[in-house]
């Protein structure tokens, strides 16, 4: 791997990002430690062992575990600021943030606690790190719609902080139109929507993510490429899909790096950005995606610089306060 070509300095935006993803096992000591939080590993070796999935919901089981550390807004702060700080390095100058607020208020972590810790770092981001951001507030969908909706109401008195809403977590048997109404509420409060679609779940559910949901762009979608009409829908109306290559590959969506089908999909015209999902489980933040990729694909430099312009070409840069206000 010669470093001359390493694409850490080629600026880009991660537009597919979950913040509770980013915790690296020796944060999750410090922090267990911190607040008196005992975890069912002997050390960030033992951690990491445990760092072997087959599938999305092995992975969930491990992210929900570890989130027993976070408890206060200096936390959620001190996660953010770290994973500002690691994407900076590789060339992240717009990062648009999920969040999992369920999975925090189901402990007795606050809305308030989650969002403030969390706008702590952002609103230095730029100073500090060089990064704009967003945030996007996700539902868990192998929860309630209801369960959405409270936490949609919940959020309220920090809306002008949050930019969107996703749908998350274990998909297949969730499909898209569970979270209508709640998405219809979402509109109506002038937040942009996206959704998980296509990671293991069906081509079917990123049809109904679009038709149903309203969704702007589509969060994975890797099995669009099973359906050429799906496909060609997409192209015609120019949805960006947030690929997550390496998350991909460790959670056994697709065999190898050199299987996944992003040359297929840039090729037949999509725009397709380059994301890492959860790096601290997956090996790997937005840059060592994009050198994975060159590496394992052979993208040539004109297909990699492309990624690279749709991840600001699909991002979240209107100011909310504006688009709010129209
Ligand atoms: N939550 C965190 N990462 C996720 C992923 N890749 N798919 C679904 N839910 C998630
Ligand atoms: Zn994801």
């Amino acid at each position: 791997k010669s470093p001359y070509h390493s694409l850490m300095p080629l600026p880009k935006a991660e537009l597919h990002l979950h913040i509770e993803g980013t915790l690296e096992p020796e944060l999750a000591f410090e922090l267990a430690a911190r607040n008196g939080v005992v975890l069912p590993h002997a050390d960030t070796d033992a951690l990491r062992e445990a760092y072997r999935f087959a599938d999305l919901q092995s992975f969930l089981n491990l992210y929900y575990e570890l989130m027993a550390v976070l408890r206060t807004e200096r936390d959620f702060a001190d996660l953010a600021d770290a994973y500002l700080a690691r994407a900076a390095a590789q060339g992240v100058r717009h990062a648009e943030i999920f969040f999992d607020p369920q999975a925090h208020l189901a402990r007795g972590v606050a809305m308030g606690t989650v969002v403030e810790g969390l706008w702590a770092a952002l609103g230095r981001a730029e100073e500090r790190h060089g990064v704009s951001t967003r945030l996007i507030m996700c539902f868990l969908r192998d929860e309630s719609a209801a369960s959405a909706m409270e936490t949609l109401a919940a959020a309220g008195p920090y809306l002008d902080r949050i930019t969107g809403v996703g749908l998350d977590s274990a998909e297949v048997g969730h499909p898209p139109v569970k979270f209508r109404e709640v998405y219809e509420a979402a509109a109506a409060l002038g937040l942009r929507r996206v959704a998980h679609a296509g990671e293991e779940g069906p081509p079917e559910y990123i049809t109904e993510a679009l038709d149903v949901l309203g969704v702007e762009r589509i969060d994975h979608g890797l099995r669009c490429a099973e359906d050429p009409a799906l496909v060609e829908r997409l192209v015609r109306e120019r949805v960006p899909l947030t690929l997550c290559p390496l998350s991909n590959v460790r959670l056994r969506t697709v065999d190898t790096l050199a299987d996944h089908p992003l040359p297929a999909l840039l090729d037949a015209g999509l725009m397709c950005t380059v994301n890492s999902d959860d790096p601290a489980y997956f090996g790997g933040y937005a840059g060592d995606n994009f050198d994975a990729v060159r590496e394992a694909l052979g993208l040539d430099r004109e297909k990699l610089r492309q990624l690279a312009r749709n991840s600001f070409l699909a991002a979240f840069l209107e100011d909310d306060e504006e688009r709010r206000t129209r």
